[in-house]
């Protein structure tokens, strides 16, 4: 993909940085964001001075709840990518459960809403979703052709997500929605999990037996730039590398990756106070996440990350020790 001109929405996350540096290089990004360059975003802007990847990169404020200034970017724009929606590494009372789906409701309107007003509609739209939209799996992975969905809050999230964006009237975009599993990269939870092992605290969480599905964001890039070489392709997709794990497995290599011989093991009532003095939900780590990408192999996507130890090997190098100092 070259010269294309790419709307980011949300793109001053962990996902989107990924995106704009891949991008940048070769493309024009615009990433809308509710502000500009500042401590809340992480100072979005420090990135740029450090990596060419940014060069092509501009950030422009939006406010999703209004058809403002903004909406400009995406009219004559090739491809919009929404990954805006509040963090779910939090706890799930009253307020926190609307603001996760008013984040991603409002958001996909708004997009939609502004492609409808466009004179020339991106071509392609991709809006981010979520492979937690699966149950909780021990006996059988999950894919789009025969995957089940249960009735508990993440789930109700990522259905609510992904039927306001097909329900969105786009005639002359095309629409595809990426149930990402949990993204491996130079940030994101990554963070968490080495700080876990650098405390001798990365061994199995609850029982270990747990499934764990992952991607290597670089794989993320990848399956964007094919969802645009293929011009036939839209509807919901799986990324999800083709080798999820044991959650036993995948502390057990990410030990073995950052060189720690021993990992104490987290007990299901540890994760659940610890998760309450944290902030955040058990859920996270407890779910079995067990995905398959079946439409991507169908469709002749190649992984290049599709075993978690090459993916280690890459990423856990890219973290300077003191990156992942949390406590
Ligand atoms: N990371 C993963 O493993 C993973 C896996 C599956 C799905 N996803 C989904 O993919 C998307 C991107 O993930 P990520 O890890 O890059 O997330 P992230 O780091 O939390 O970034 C999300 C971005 O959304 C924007 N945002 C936050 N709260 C918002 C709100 N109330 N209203 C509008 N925008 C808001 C923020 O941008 P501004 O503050 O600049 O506006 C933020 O930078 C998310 O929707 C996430 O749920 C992520």
């Amino acid at each position: 993909m070259q010269n294309l001109k790419i709307v980011i929405a949300g793109g001053t996350g962990f996902i989107g940085r990924e995106l704009a540096s891949f991008f940048g290089a070769n493309n024009q990004v615009v990433i809308l964001s509710r502000s500009l360059p500042s401590a809340a975003n992480n100072g979005f802007s420090s990135f740029k001075a450090n990596d060419d990847g940014y060069k092509n990169v501009r950030l422009v404020k939006w406010n999703p709840a209004i058809q403002g200034d903004w909406i400009r970017e995406i009219d004559g724009c090739s491809l919009v990518i929404n990954l805006a929606g509040k963090s779910v590494n939090c706890r799930y009372n009253k307020s926190n459960k609307q603001e996760i789906f008013d984040s991603r409701t409002v958001t996909t309107e708004a997009i939609g809403e502004a492609i409808r007003k466009a004179t020339i509609p991106p071509k392609l739209w991709i809006n981010a979703a979520s492979a937690t939209i699966y149950r909780h799996a021990t006996d059988r992975a999950q894919d789009e052709f025969t995957g089940e969905y249960h009735n508990d809050f993440s789930v109700q999230v990522c259905k609510r997500w992904e039927g306001t964006f097909f329900n969105q009237r786009t005639p002359f975009t095309r629409k595809v929605a990426l149930r990402m599993a949990i993204t491996l990269g130079s940030g994101g939870v990554m963070v968490p999990y080495l700080n876990l092992c650098r405390f001798g605290l990365g061994g199995r969480q609850g029982s270990g037996q747990q499934m764990f599905s992952w991607v290597h964001i670089q794989d993320v890039c990848r399956v964007i730039e094919f969802m645009w070489a293929k011009n036939e392709l839209e509807g919901v997709f799986n990324v999800s590398a083709p080798n999820p794990v044991a959650n036993t497995h995948f502390m057990g290599a990410l030990r073995k990756a950052t060189g720690h011989t021993f990992g104490l093991p987290a007990y299901e009532w540890m994760l659940k106070a610890g998760a309450f003095f944290l902030g955040t939900e058990p859920e996270l780590v407890l779910k079995s996440r067990w995905v398959l990408p079946a439409k991507l192999l169908q469709q002749g996507f190649v992984f290049k990350y599709p075993m978690l130890e090459d993916a280690f090997a890459e990423i856990v190098p890219t973290f300077k020790r003191t990156q992942y100092h949390l406590f």
